[in-house]
């Protein structure tokens, strides 16, 4: 928003001002992308802390009904779309329309799938994201694979621990705090299923996840 102000007030004048001012002006709009860039990253970590310490102190009000696996895979894939635009990847679609519902809390099952492709997408520079989805005696297994860097073995389960990254965060890494996977462990396990990675360093990764059916569960 900062940088839409000063885009339509100041920055016309640029293109009429002397050298030294145009090179400063330029020098504060850098700044200004670094600002806001920041303050996004904050913004979106004091939002991933928040939601941990909500789940785990049980404050967090789950919705759980009987819902469709397709509504929830296409309603991830439409919030990601544009990521998979500006990174030129292909996004495949390997699932049968007829899927068995599940029993769950469908925005926190987007905000998983969400997590899963964001990542998919942010660690794979060529290749796609398959999105699977099939049954399993009484549970739905959901995947998510990638033609990217891979995750190293020794490194696989850590990778659900908060805060955890792979390689050093310091160098020349894709952004992040290290709380996607964490949460979305929270919110599977939470329903009763469960989460892990198979994954081929420098091949891809596949992220798994399991979901009991609806008609398998007690009625609450
Ligand atoms: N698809 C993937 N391919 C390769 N590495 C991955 C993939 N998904 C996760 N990782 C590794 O696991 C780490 C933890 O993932 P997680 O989603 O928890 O954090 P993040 O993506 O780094 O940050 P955040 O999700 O909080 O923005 C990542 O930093 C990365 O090292
Ligand atoms: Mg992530």
């Amino acid at each position: 928003m900062i940088l839409d102000k000063l885009n339509r007030v100041i920055f016309p004048w640029v293109a009429i001002g002397d050298q030294p001012t145009q090179k400063a002006i330029q020098q504060v709009r850098n700044n200004l992308e670094i600002i806001v860039a920041e303050s996004e990253r904050l913004t979106s970590l004091i939002n991933d802390v928040l939601d941990i310490a909500k789940i785990e102190s049980g404050k967090v009000e789950w919705n759980f009904e009987s819902v469709s696996p397709i509504i929830i895979l296409e309603r991830a894939i439409i919030s990601t779309s544009s990521l998979f635009e500006d990174k030129n990847l292909r996004l495949i679609r390997d699932f049968s329309p007829d899927l068995p519902l599940i029993r769950g809390d469908q925005d926190r099952l987007i905000q998983v799938v969400i997590n899963l492709l964001s990542n998919a997408v942010k660690f794979t520079e060529v290749g796609s994201v398959t999105c699977q989805a099939q049954q399993n005696q009484e549970y739905l297994v959901i995947a998510i694979t990638d033609t990217g860097i891979g995750i190293p073995h020794n490194e696989q389960n850590k990778v659900f621990d908060r805060f955890q990254q792979v390689g050093n965060v310091l160098t020349n890494k894709p952004q992040g705090n290290g709380l996607g996977l964490s949460i979305c462990r929270q919110i599977i396990e939470h329903h009763g299923g469960q989460i892990w990675v198979e994954s081929q360093l420098g091949q891809g990764s596949t992220f798994f996840f399991t979901l009991p059916l609806a008609v398998n569960l007690p009625p609450s």
